[in-house]
């Protein structure tokens, strides 16, 4: 390996500082560490204009400096072939439930995943589940990695997870010590729990990123139609967010959503759709729809651009997300 090469890998492996960027110096790098910019990686998921705005540099700097980033993260156009290559080695994550991994063409990737239900569908107990399985070893199907859950809704139950993790015969204790919770109590602190997360991405080890609730906040914040266009705006700039951190460090993305009844058309047929519309309909790479079905849990695709548009049941019991009796293709 050539010397330039080995400089490569390591800068892969540490990141490359802002001031080894071509036309970045000390002083641009100083005013973007005050914004909170540490990284290369993290100047490249700033679009100029945003940049402008936290790091008071002047709009043709912060382009500059943007596009650079941009460049060295992703240097290249890639062939279909390679990035089936890239894609391929990527790991999947386990569910913990064989069903849905199933359905999942097995398991997780890196994205946004979305799950859709009504209240009780098991929404919150899947998202504690894989905050246990992204720590078991590849082996097993993790990635042997840590969590970082943001709470809207005070769902997050450490008991819950304890339970889980016994299920699954890994040790309580040191399972509750690789799951980072965040209680977002509002949605400018649930962009800032996002912020935090990637701090954790980058130094702990987070393999797997939990929002849940996504749309909670932002309904109760901007309530009533007179208020949707400012909370559909702010809805995608956070989704925006998720979608940028899952592509610059290949993290799994889980998030959550309510659904809401809509008028009946068809008289006895009781409509519902997902919250959050098509901001949110656009924003997840995959959506999963659960709903409760002669005493289990129901899970289909329903929106993927590569998974087939399957059904599968599940069970919720104290060992967590399961499988259930009946499966259904
Ligand atoms: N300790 C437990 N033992 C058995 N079932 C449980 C336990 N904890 C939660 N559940 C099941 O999970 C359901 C709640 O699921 P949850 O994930 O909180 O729903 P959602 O987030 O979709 O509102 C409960 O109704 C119950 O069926
Ligand atoms: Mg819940």
């Amino acid at each position: 390996m050539s010397s330039e090469e080995s400089r490569k890998q390591v800068d892969d492996e540490n990141e490359v500082e802002l001031e080894d960027l071509a036309g970045i110096g000390s002083a641009t790098a100083e005013r973007l560490r005050r914004a909170g910019i540490k990284t290369v990686k993290d100047l490249a998921a700033f679009p100029a204009r945003e940049l402008e705005e936290i790091s008071e540099l002047s709009e043709g700097k912060a382009e500059e400096a943007s596009r650079r980033a941009r460049e060295s993260v992703f240097p290249k156009v890639l062939s279909a072939k390679e990035y089936l290559e890239k894609r391929g080695s990527m790991p999947r994550l386990t569910t913990g439930c064989g069903n849905l991994d199933r359905l999942l063409c097995g398991g997780l990737e890196p994205g946004i995943t979305e799950l859709i239900g009504a209240y009780g569908t098991g929404k919150t107990q899947l998202c504690l589940q894989l905050c246990i399985t992204v720590q078991l070893t590849k082996n097993r199907g993790g990635l042997g990695g840590a969590a970082f859950f943001i709470d809207t809704e005070d769902t997050f139950k450490p008991e819950r997870l304890a339970e889980i993790a016994k299920a699954m015969g890994i040790d309580g204790g040191m399972a509750l010590e690789n799951v980072y919770s965040f209680r977002a109590i509002n949605s400018d602190h649930q962009f800032e729990g996002v912020r935090i997360a990637q701090e954790y991405i980058k130094t702990k080890g987070v393999r797997l990123l939990v929002v849940d609730s996504l749309t909670a906040h932002f309904r109760n914040e901007y309530p009533g139609r007179e208020s949707l266009v400012g909370r559909q705006q702010r809805l995608n700039s956070f989704i925006h967010q998720l979608q940028r951190t899952a592509t610059l460090y290949d993290a799994i993305i889980v998030v959550t959503n309510q659904i809401l009844d809509v008028p009946e058309v068809i008289p006895g047929v009781k409509p519902m759709r997902p919250a959050g519309g098509n901001v949110v309909a656009h924003g997840s790479t995959f959506r999963l729809w659960l709903e409760r079905s002669k005493g289990m849990t129901r899970v289909s695709v329903i929106d993927s651009p590569k998974h087939p548009r399957w059904s599968t049941y599940v069970s919720l019991s104290q060992n967590g997300v399961e499988d259930a009796e009946v499966e259904e293709k």
